[in-house]
């Protein structure tokens, strides 16, 4: 898509990655896909307590490793919180029924996304985390005209 569809903020704790992630919460009102790319460490799952937080969910975030999907279901809004890391074969997900997850009334939040290629839908978002000094930087990349929409939404939320 276009290079203006790309939005990139770096996040120099874990406080700020908590704060973002409740902004792009905000910004995807309980819909979309997003893939959260980056290596061990960098904080997918501290970013997803973020998101969650936006719609009211107060509590710890279990990484879902074993279980690969944690449904949160808070006040109106649905989000599904997978964990692909344990993944062995995409088709397992398959077995899983993984197509009921991907509801326009849901949000999935997909870390390791990778583990799951070809079996997962498209991405509407893909969120990138690397190291930048002591902290991190997230590049969001949208890959649909919903995806693009987010942005738009999370660009006004971040003033
Ligand atoms: N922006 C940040 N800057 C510095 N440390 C961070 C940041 N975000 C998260 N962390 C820390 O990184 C560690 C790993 O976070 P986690 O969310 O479990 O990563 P992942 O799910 O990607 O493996 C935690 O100790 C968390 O506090
Ligand atoms: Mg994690």
């Amino acid at each position: 898509m276009h290079p203006c569809d790309d939005f990139s903020i770096e996040l120099a704790d874990e406080i700020a990655q908590v704060a973002f992630g409740v902004q792009l919460g905000q910004a995807c009102n309980g819909q979309g896909v997003i893939f959260l790319q980056g290596t061990l460490g960098m904080g997918k799952t501290t970013l997803t307590r973020g998101i969650l937080q936006a719609y009211g969910h107060q509590g710890a975030v279990k990484s879902p490793t074993y279980t690969l999907v944690e449904p949160y279901q808070l006040v109106d809004k649905l989000v599904y919180h997978f964990d692909l890391y344990r993944l062995a074969d995409p088709e397992e997900l398959e077995y899983m029924g993984i197509r009921d997850y991907f509801d326009d009334d849901a949000l999935c939040v997909i870390e390791w996304p990778d583990k799951g290629a070809g079996v997962l839908p498209e991405p509407d978002i893909t969120l990138t985390l690397d190291k930048a000094g002591e902290g991190r930087n997230a590049l969001l990349q949208a890959q649909t005209v919903k995806g693009a929409e987010i942005l738009q939404q999370l660009r006004t939320i971040t003033g």
